[in-house]
């Protein structure tokens, strides 16, 4: 069954160091999940950190924790982040050689999976498996930084895949805003991740107000 529509504050844009004054709010403001972005760059000492930031935040909130691993081998860390409280957990399909043992582990440990395509992965790579899992999230930009320009690519994939599987949860993530949210959500999108435009706002409640609005505006099910 797939998910009613939510924005997923996603806590890669959020101010680590203020992770409860900074995050909490968005819970009071309807928020009714969020996104853990764990990625791994050269100079990046991504998962003892990662995972205790994830288990502290564990501690701030019961809401659903989305965990979107965008990094090479998500395999080795299924456990880890399993035992940090996650949810969900996806990982890019571009990043490894065989999807399903890591959906079974995933599935094993009683969570959420599913399977992140970049602007530049062929929907090919995930219809395959679009019956063994809960979600595709569609980048639309790729991985690994937040406030980067919406790539319209992720409509066209957002609408293939709603009309392969109308009762598959889809994912938009990457320049998400006011002005992106309505057409993600008229494409098909059912959960919205959401960086720089809650915080990098003044004010959360006020920016998740407003997009939800938008969204709520342009929901297929409305017109
Ligand atoms: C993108 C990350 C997103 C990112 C979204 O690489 O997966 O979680 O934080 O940030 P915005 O909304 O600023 O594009």
């Amino acid at each position: 069954m797939k998910s009613s529509p939510t924005i997923l504050p996603s806590l890669l844009q959020c101010d680590f160091g203020n992770l409860e004054k900074r995050s909490v709010p968005s819970k009071r403001r309807g928020a009714r999940g969020f996104i853990w972005t764990s990625w791994t760059g050269d100079s990046y000492p991504i998962f003892p950190m990662e995972c205790r930031l994830s288990m502290l935040f564990r501690k701030l909130t019961d809401l659903p924790l989305d965990v979107h691993l965008m990094i090479e081998d998500p395999g080795q860390y299924v456990q880890a982040f399993s035992d940090a409280g996650a949810d969900l957990l996806t990982f890019h399909v571009e990043a490894v050689d065989e999807v399903v043992p890591i959906l079974e582990n995933v599935q094993a440990l009683n969570m959420g999976t599913g399977l992140v395509l970049n602007p530049g992965t062929s929907l090919d790579q995930v219809t395959p498996y679009l019956d063994r899992i809960n979600v595709v999230l569609v980048m639309s930009v790729d991985a690994g930084f937040g406030g980067q320009a919406f790539n319209p690519v992720a409509l066209d994939k957002l609408r293939t895949l709603r009309r392969m599987k109308p009762d598959l949860t889809l994912e938009v993530d990457g320049g998400v805003n006011f002005e992106t949210i309505g057409r993600c959500r008229e494409a098909g999108a059912d959960l919205f991740v959401v960086g720089s435009a809650i915080f990098g706002s003044s004010d959360y409640a006020v920016a998740l107000d407003r997009m939800r609005s938008e969204m709520q505006r342009h929901d297929p099910q409305m017109s």
